[in-house]
């Protein structure tokens, strides 16, 4: 018995999930086996995905680890060479790895809040947010390339993640939320380009999730709430953080070709209504 909250039959289809090791990237691997797919788990480093598919095993689904940097496109092409050698097709692709790089995170919301001897806009090196744009953008594009002609031969479909700071900018990750915008954006072009190919793409947008990579924001160094975490949750309609799981049922969704048969270029905010309250 499934414990996803959406049931979506995925027997004989491979999914390819980059960021597989990661918080959310885990549980969509773990999701996609549940609902039968086989899954290829990359990581930068093999050995990374190793738990999530031990866990898979463990529940009886099939998956297996590969090494994949996703800014690279040799690794990537060696990637799908491997998925293609161990799994014969590729009909799902979740473009999940990316978030903050945090040397590119300002430490103040406004100019005005700088402090004597703080780091702020005018010092934070400009490599620092190429590199954020490049991991969540082009760590984006880049797979699409790349498993692109074998999404197109098996009729398949892409998911990307995208964010909050898609919709308006975040305070203090002004290189994030642009790439967010950007994936949001490609998201939508590529719908187009694919769209007669049989190839849909579409992104979810989550709102606000307790991760490891965002948790320095949210918390201070003895666990407490930040300001930011106040201001996260007074600005979610629904007053709480999302749960991770709480996302699967959009991918199963996004993924399932009976469903959404007719979806492409949707971009599908989970986020307890954060994209659209104002505050007022
Ligand atoms: N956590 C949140 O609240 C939240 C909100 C909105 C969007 N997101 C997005 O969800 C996605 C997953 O985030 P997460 O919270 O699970 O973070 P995470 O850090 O747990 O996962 C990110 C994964 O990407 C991998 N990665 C980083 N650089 C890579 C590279 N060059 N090549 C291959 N893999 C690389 C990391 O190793 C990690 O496994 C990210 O795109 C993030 O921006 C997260």
């Amino acid at each position: 018995m499934s414990s996803n909250s959406i049931q979506t039959d995925l027997s004989g289809k491979v999914a390819v999930v980059t960021g597989g090791s990661g918080v959310i990237g885990g549980a969509f691997c773990r999701a996609l086996a549940e609902s039968g797919a086989k899954v290829a788990v990359l990581g930068r480093k093999a050995e990374n995905g190793a738990p999530v598919v031990k866990a898979i095993e463990a529940a009886g689904g099939e998956a297996q680890s590969f090494a994949c940097n996703v800014l690279d496109r040799a690794s990537i092409e060696a990637a799908r060479e491997a998925v293609l050698a161990g799994f014969g097709r590729v009909d799902i692709l979740v473009n999940c790895a990316g978030g903050v790089v945090s040397p590119a995170t300002i430490p103040q919301d406004q100019l005005a809040d700088l402090e004597p001897g703080m780091a702020s806009f005018f010092t934070v090196e400009p490599e620092q947010i190429h590199k954020e744009l490049d991991l969540n953008l082009y760590g984006t594009i880049l797979p699409t390339q790349v498993f692109g002609p074998a999404l197109v031969e098996a009729k398949g479909c892409v998911v990307n993640i995208s964010s909050m700071g898609a919709y308006g900018p975040l305070t203090r990750i002004p290189g994030y939320s642009g790439a967010k915008a950007a994936i949001s954006n490609f998201t939508e072009w590529a719908a187009n380009y694919f769209a007669r190919s049989g190839v849909r793409v579409n992104a979810i947008a989550p709102g606000f999730f307790q991760t490891t990579q965002n948790h320095a924001l949210q918390f201070d160094a003895e666990g407490s709430p930040t300001p930011r975490t106040a201001k996260i949750l007074a600005g979610t309609p629904m007053g709480r953080f999302g749960q991770v799981e709480e996302l699967t049922g959009a991918l199963l969704f996004l993924v399932n070709e009976q469903a959404a048969s007719f979806v492409t270029g949707c971009i599908l905010p989970v986020d307890g209504g954060f994209h659209c309250y104002l505050g007022v």
